[in-house]
């Protein structure tokens, strides 16, 4: 921070000095209309000028070539905001993106309107990969979700897309050497090669490198639909509609299906502009394998001693191909073993020692763990997932083979309707953690800044708040939504695989626009819940007490509205139980709260009975949480019983 503000007026202008190129101006027209229209100001020059305006009210964007969108690329940038002018400055054109992303969060206002705080800020990520899986199989992904969500990838300096292409699911994209791919293993679900490109380059316009997922030679049901040949097992197979770990892999036994694999990865390779490629790798059960006698006649021969050194064998195999291509290899941490590749890139997901083991072992890779979004773990606990914690044990030169890690949505429990709020707000938190010094770990301060960031997400399209709105009026009918949305503010979807084992017999064509689809994780109503109950533990004082009270009598209110709704709207009845336990919890809070600002005592026997129902309530109900029971059960802890009368104070 420096003396003085920037205040943002009409006469606001941005020109490039120097080099230019078409990523850079257009990133900055839109950069400029966004900035239009959080300010509501009509500007005098509202075009990106290409030359140095040296006019008061100027921002200069400065740059020196074009940056290569590559592993390694540089994203440095130099910010500095004096109340006379803005000089954004880099050496590489996506420099200036992760700018002017930057300059718009410093956007701040005060009684006599917007304005820039003066700065000087020098910036540079901490790790070169900085990721975002999408699972476009399981559940397809149109290209519209896939734009939005590329710009906010964009909004967090995210700078790696892996769209993870063919599953046991579906195969989504279109191979025009073999194309019965995708007319036979998608459902018609699929991106067409023009569109693939359409995306590679919107992400390249935002400094976003693609990598796409081949996921072999397990989770392939989708394929072998197509080419049962290529398959271990007799067959026939169908595109699979459930969700877990399935029996079907290609046979790396058959020499036809390196013959295949060499043309398909050709010609992949040639749309994919990335150096990576990643041919996934995990999960094979190796049931198919075992049943195969040509499959186990093979491993003999070939003197591979389990079904791991023949997926390793057929990892090398593929990985020659790729390397024809001009490829290198990055796969899921099952593909870590002797005799690996230097060039290959180990993704770990199962835990964090394929990371640190194969960074040991001189072996570059990125970490999933702790990031799978999916999951729906708190913020919080995705924030403090450090790739490389403050007590790693690694030295100096290991340290540089972590690059870095990838937030992952699978999509087997989301649509295109509520996809956004699975990735959204959370995985900002994720981003920051890759690109900001491991140093950074305030949590209380993290949430401060993510609310802002998550109307910024809005604003570049992204539906993760008006979806769920919408979630909610579809719920309700022709009703007013209003008890649902209470509701909603504080509930919680279940974690990690609950809701696959909550006896909903999820499939591909199942309905995601129950309560648990609305629900997110971490909803704001709840958060502040849990910090006025805080502060009134702590003060005890009129104020908070009365807002407290407040909350406590929505809570109870709420089950009448709720009942009627339920009787107009069927879908909703699912959900009384859980509206039941809230009026509880609203009930037994304001007795507590009453007990506790009136320094009472209360009888032991209510005491007991409220924390049995407080716990009942704390039960998953219809693969949701009531999250404030915890809080409900602190201020319980803290109310004294009779029977303590005369013991304390
Ligand atoms: C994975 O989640 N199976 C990579």
């Amino acid at each position: 921070m420096t003396e003085g503000k920037f205040r943002l007026d009409e006469r606001f202008t941005m020109a490039v000095n120097g080099f230019t190129n078409e990523r850079l101006l257009q990133y900055a027209r839109r950069v400029m209309q966004r900035l239009v229209n959080r300010s509501g100001i009509f500007l005098i020059q509202p075009e990106v000028k290409l030359s140095p305006a040296d006019m008061p009210g100027t921002m200069v964007l400065s740059c020196r070539r074009q940056g290569k969108l590559a592993l390694n690329m540089d994203e440095s940038y130099t910010l500095a905001v004096t109340p006379a002018g803005i000089a954004l400055q880099a050496e590489g054109d996506i420099g200036i993106l992760r700018g002017l992303e930057t300059f718009l969060q410093l956007l701040a206002a005060d009684e006599t309107g917007y304005y820039f705080p003066a700065v000087v800020i020098r910036d540079r990520p901490r790790f070169p990969w900085r990721g975002l899986l999408l699972d476009a199989c399981r559940h397809f992904m149109p290209l519209e979700v896939i734009s939005r969500t590329l710009d906010g990838m964009a909004m967090v300096k995210m700078n790696v897309f892996h769209w993870h292409l063919s599953e046991n699911q579906g195969f989504r994209i279109e191979s025009q050497t073999f194309p019965r791919l995708q007319q036979i293993g998608s459902d018609g679900l699929y991106y067409t090669q023009e569109q693939v490109r359409d995306v590679i380059r919107y992400a390249e316009m935002r400094g976003i490198r693609v990598v796409p997922e081949f996921d072999i030679p397990g989770h392939s049901t989708a394929w072998l639909v197509a080419y049962p040949e290529l398959a271990s097992g007799p067959g026939p197979y169908l595109i699979e509609r459930k969700y877990g770990i399935m029996d079907p892999t290609f046979n790396p036994a058959l020499e036809k299906t390196y013959t295949f694999f060499k043309s398909f990865f050709a010609e992949m390779s040639r749309l994919f502009a990335d150096d990576f490629l990643h041919i996934g790798g995990d999960e094979v059960n190796g049931n198919e394998w075992d049943a195969n006698p040509g499959i186990q006649a093979f491993k003999k021969k070939h003197r591979l001693e389990d079904n791991r050194a023949l997926q390793n064998y057929f990892n090398t195999r593929i990985n020659d191909i790729l390397k024809k291509n001009g490829k290198k290899m990055i796969g899921w941490d099952e593909i870590y073993a002797p005799g690996l590749d230097r060039q290959a890139i180990i993704h770990s997901w199962r835990g964090r020692e394929a990371l640190e083991k194969s960074a040991r072992d001189g072996y570059r890779s990125i970490l999933s763990n702790g990031f799978y979004i999916d999951l729906l773990q708190s913020t919080a606990y995705h924030y403090l997932n450090d790739p490389l914690p403050a007590d790693s044990q690694l030295n100096v030169v290991e340290q540089k083979n972590i690059l870095g890690g990838e937030a992952t949505m699978w999509s087997e429990l989301v649509s295109t309707e509520t996809v956004d709020s699975r990735i959204w707000p959370r995985t900002a938190a994720i981003a920051e953690r890759l690109w900001s010094p491991g140093t950074v770990r305030d949590v209380d301060d993290m949430f401060g800044r993510l609310d802002n960031i998550s109307a910024g997400l809005e604003e570049v399209g992204l539906a993760h708040v008006k979806n769920r709105e919408m979630l909610l009026r579809r719920l309700a009918g022709s009703s007013d939504a209003h008890s649902l949305r209470l509701l909603v503010g504080v509930l919680e979807p279940v974690k990690e695989y609950d809701r696959h084992n909550s006896g909903k017999p999820y499939t591909f064509f199942s309905p995601l626009s129950r309560l648990v689809d609305a629900a997110i994780v971490d909803p704001a109503p709840a958060r502040e819940f849990e910090k006025l109950l805080a502060i009134f533990l702590k003060n005890r004082d009129a104020d908070t007490f009365k807002t407290i009270m407040c909350t406590f009598a929505a809570w109870e209110g709420n089950h009448e509205r709720l009942l009627a709704l339920v009787r107009s709207a069927p879908l909703v009845g699912e959900i009384t139980p859980l509206s039941r336990d809230l009026a509880a919890l609203g009930n037994i809070g304001k007795e507590a709260a009453a007990y506790i600002f009136n320094k009472g005592k209360a009888p032991d026997d209510w005491l007991e009975g409220a924390k049995q129902a407080v716990l009942a309530a704390a039960k998953p109900k219809i693969e949701l949480e009531l999250r404030p029971a915890k809080a409900v059960l602190q201020l319980l802890e803290a109310v004294v019983p009779v029977s303590r009368q005369g013991k304390e104070e």
